[in-house]
């Protein structure tokens, strides 16, 4: 019913439709347009579109982007979807469209809001009947680099990806791929927009391409940072130019966060253990309770909904490869863009990056998984604000303002609260099995 409801977008059918589902209907008579007001607590999309249009403003979106090797980017794009104009407005289209969801109410857009850094800025996402996930949102800036999708890499590519959330229950809700397809392709716009960019009619291996084509069009890698490597010194502050350092020396992130002009986001694209999931130890169990249930069905939805509907969804990688030693093991993430898109880690556990810096400071969480890269850093406090004024420089420029917001959002919250600091493990007068 609700699918319908939405699809049809008369006021006449959204008031009904809104008397049905009272929760949604607090924000307006007309019934919850996510276009025209905010659902799930995600900017209306008529806004997020207006933002978008400044951020993109005088951009090819076609040419490889700036910043990234015009071959490697051409080897990540798949032949069959490659970029043209009419692609990408159809994903864009798709990207902003809530009818997307079973009830009408979430859009790729609202989990991944243009005003929120492409994030939602929430420790864990609220898809359809306000149902919360296990995992928080990962940024789509730059998500087309990434060699895998996802925190665990169940999905290879942006293609595989975006016709997952349409189809998972608590996020998008559509029962299937064809019911997803129904509800847009009564719009004859979508028609001739389908027929333009890959000459057929709507269907749903098409939905995921050309939102991919859009994505790739997210493309944010001009930061600070970027131009303080290419030499001008002032680009970056005293302390952030420590932090470098520290990031590359004393800190060790750029062992699994390589940041270099032929990896320019920062993640090895492999997966770790770093000890964000091991505050909840259960992994025996849990590795258990997932192989039975993935021998029942091990499909790419089966194991999507024990990724964002389970205990299981802490397994990480495990749930992919049923590998003993990718027990807790997430795809590192990109540090492009982190300033602006709190609360971090895969779990949302971690509100600033003076948290993040604490866990990384005192070796993680003790686990028998561990990965071998962490340990007891005993970094010193203006260290951990070196490394975290570094982390600030990799935002974009464009969003300097919204960067320069969080900062001091951040600082001010660690001044307050540093839940994860333990100074006698970073400087190991105690050890973590003790
Ligand atoms: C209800 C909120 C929600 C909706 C709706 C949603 N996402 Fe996500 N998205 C998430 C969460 C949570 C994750 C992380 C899940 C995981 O790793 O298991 C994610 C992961 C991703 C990633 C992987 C990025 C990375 O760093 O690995 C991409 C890309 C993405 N989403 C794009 C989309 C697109 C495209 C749509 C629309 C078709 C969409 N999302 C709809 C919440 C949402
Ligand atoms: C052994 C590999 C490894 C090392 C070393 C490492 N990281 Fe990470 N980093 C990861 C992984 C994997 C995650 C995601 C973990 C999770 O969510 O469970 C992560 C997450 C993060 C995040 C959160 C990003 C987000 O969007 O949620 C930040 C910030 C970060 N690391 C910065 C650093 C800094 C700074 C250092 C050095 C002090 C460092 N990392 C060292 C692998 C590593």
């Amino acid at each position: 019913m609700s699918s319908n409801c939405a699809a049809g977008g008369s006021t006449s059918v959204r008031v009904a439709w809104c008397a049905a589902l009272a929760a949604g209907c607090t924000t307006a008579a007309a019934g919850p347009d996510p276009a025209k007001v905010a659902t799930h607590g995600a900017a209306p999309f008529a806004v997020q579109l207006e933002r978008l249009a400044k951020l993109q403003h005088g951009i090819d979106l076609i040419a490889p982007p700036a910043g990234v090797d015009p071959v490697v980017w051409q080897a990540m794009i798949p032949k069959d979807n490659q970029p043209t104009a009419a692609r990408i407005e159809l994903g864009r289209k798709l990207y902003f469209d809530a009818r997307l969801s079973a009830d009408g109410t979430v859009a790729c857009a609202t989990c991944h809001d243009v005003t929120r850094g492409f994030a939602d800025r929430r420790p864990v996402s609220e898809g359809i009947g306000d149902k919360l996930g296990r995992r928080s949102a990962p940024t789509t800036l730059n998500a087309a680099l990434l060699t895998s999708q996802f925190w665990d890499g169940r999905a290879a590519t942006l293609e595989a990806q975006a016709i997952l959330p349409i189809v998972n229950p608590i996020e998008m809700g559509h029962k299937t791929g064809r019911e997803a397809t129904a509800a847009i392709a009564s719009d004859p716009a979508y028609t001739a927009m389908f027929k333009a960019a890959y000459g057929r009619a709507p269907n749903y291996d098409d939905i995921g391409r050309s939102i991919a084509a859009f994505e790739r069009t997210l493309m944010f890698l001009d930061a600070p940072l970027d131009r303080y490597l290419r030499g001008d010194t002032n680009a970056i502050s005293e302390s952030a130019r420590r932090g470098w350092v520290l990031f590359n020396g004393k800190g060790r992130c750029v062992t699994c966060h390589p940041m270099n002009r032929a990896n320019p986001i920062g993640s090895d694209g492999r997966f770790h253990n770093v000890g964000v999931s091991a505050r909840h130890q259960k992994f025996g169990e849990l590795a258990r309770q997932a192989v039975s249930a993935l021998a029942k069905s091990d499909t790419a939805e089966a194991i999507d909904r024990l990724a964002l509907e389970t205990d299981a969804s802490e397994l990480g990688r495990f749930l992919v490869t049923r590998n003993r030693a990718d027990l807790g093991g997430f795809r590192t993430p990109t540090l492009r863009n982190a300033g602006i898109t709190a609360p971090y880690m895969h779990d949302g556990t971690m509100p600033t990056l003076w948290d993040v810096m604490d866990h990384y400071n005192k070796g993680g969480e003790a686990n028998l998984f561990l990965d071998g890269g962490i340990e007891s850093l005993a970094l010193t406090e203006p260290e951990i604000s070196d490394l975290v004024a570094l982390m600030f420089t990799l935002t974009d420029d464009r969003f300097a303002t919204e960067n320069t917001a969080e900062l001091a959002r951040q600082r001010a919250a660690a001044a307050v609260r540093r839940p994860f600091r333990d100074d006698a493990l970073s400087t190991r007068k105690k050890l973590q099995f003790e």
